[in-house]
């Protein structure tokens, strides 16, 4: 069943090139994921997630570090232990529909349970389990090459599933599906996951992806985890300047630390003004910051209260239906705003008020 994954101290160099360049894919990657919770590991292509992934289900050998599984050791190059993929009990699905094409819907999802000599009777009550879970029950004995791209890669799913694996691994499982259907199969995945009570890697460079999907969320950059943590946390208190902005906290405002009173400090932006924000951790007194800051949270006239009040003006209008984006000049930096609603209130070369809460300018060492 379900059990605790620990990946402690990963790391895999690959060596490519004439004459050969080493290079960390994977670089002292830590994290636990708990029985039947689901963590998403984002980052931006080439960052090392399908490596790591690769490295817990046994297909890439690591340079060093360990892998646990439910308290067995599975990895561990050190101590020449490397247990072979097909003995880790672990459920797959990747891009690709990795479907067997002359099958059926059922014969599909049978196949890892037939590979384990499991009993007929046995073997179709599991089947038909997996095949409800996916919503496919009606299409059991339908070719996969009849089904559409959202469909092969829910039969993908149940196939992972049928087996109660220990762990389930997804690699960008919704990158080749249309818009639409990408949006219905990821609201239907963690439904899913979460009923089988399965623990699950999710490997995606998808924002909304990983908060729709995860209890947590790994933030990734050149083979490092940044931040593990809950997809409120990653959005409120994203841990540095690269977190804030992969995860659209774009708008970065310079400045000088003026004084320090613990969790907030007033910084020195523009022409002379004062703007409080939060500190991040290693920002120092009297050193450049930068402040980090989300297009949606820009507070926009009427704003009558509030610490952090700034005149703006509006510099361009980009109207998009059912929200408006403003380009703003503010305190010396061109800042991107957003109205939600359709009736952008703010035309361009006007000028007006802003707010900017301490709480959502984040300030890092610059
Ligand atoms: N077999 C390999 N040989 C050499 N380098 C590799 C190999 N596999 C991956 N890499 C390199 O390791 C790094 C991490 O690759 P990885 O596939 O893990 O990235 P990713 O985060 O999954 O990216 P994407 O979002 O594009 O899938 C990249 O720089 C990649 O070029
Ligand atoms: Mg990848």
């Amino acid at each position: 069943m379900s059990s605790e994954l620990h990946v402690d101290q990963l790391r895999k160099v690959f060596t490519t090139g004439k004459p050969p360049v080493e290079k960390a894919a994977v670089d002292n990657v830590t994290f636990t994921i708990a029985a039947g919770e689901i963590v998403v590991l984002l980052g931006p292509s080439g960052c090392g997630k399908t490596t790591t992934l690769r490295c817990v289900a046994g297909l890439e050998h690591p340079t060093s570090g360990q892998i646990r599984i439910g308290g067995t050791m599975y990895t561990d190059p050190q101590a020449g232990v490397l247990v072979p993929p097909r003995n880790r009990n672990l459920g797959m699905v990747f891009q690709s529909y990795a479907v067997w094409p002359h099958m059926t819907v059922r014969q599909n999802v049978a196949y890892p349970l037939k590979a384990r000599g499991t009993p007929k009777a046995e073997l179709e009550k599991a089947v038909m389990q997996a095949l409800d879970l996916v919503e496919l029950a009606s299409y059991a004995d339908r070719p996969v090459t009849q089904l559409s791209g959202g469909q092969m890669q829910r039969v993908a799913l149940a196939r992972s599933m049928v087996y109660q694996p220990q762990i389930l691994l997804l690699d960008e499982p919704l990158s080749n599906l249309d818009a639409q259907l990408r949006l219905r199969l990821r609201d239907d995945l963690r439904q899913i996951i979460k009923r089988v009570g399965l623990t699950a890697l999710y490997v995606t460079h998808d924002q909304t992806e990983a908060v729709v999907l995860g209890d947590r969320i790994g933030v990734m950059r050149d083979g490092k985890l940044l931040q593990l943590d809950t997809p409120r946390e990653i959005y409120n208190h994203p841990a540095d300047l690269f977190v804030a902005g992969f995860t659209g906290a774009s708008n970065v405002i310079e400045g000088r630390l003026v004084s320090n009173d613990g969790a907030f400090g007033t910084v020195a932006v523009g022409d002379n003004q004062r703007l409080t924000a939060r500190l991040a951790a290693g920002v120092k007194v009297d050193a450049a910051v930068k402040i980090a800051l989300r297009a949606d949270n820009v507070l926009m006239a009427p704003v009558t209260e509030g610490p952090n009040r700034f005149r703006a003006t509006i510099d361009a209008q980009h109207y998009q239906g059912t929200q408006t984006v403003y380009q703003l000049g503010l305190l010396g930096a061109r800042i991107e705003a957003m109205e939600v609603g359709s009736s952008a209130r703010f035309e361009q070369g006007a000028t007006i008020e802003v707010g900017l809460p301490p709480e959502i300018c984040w300030a890092y060492p610059g």
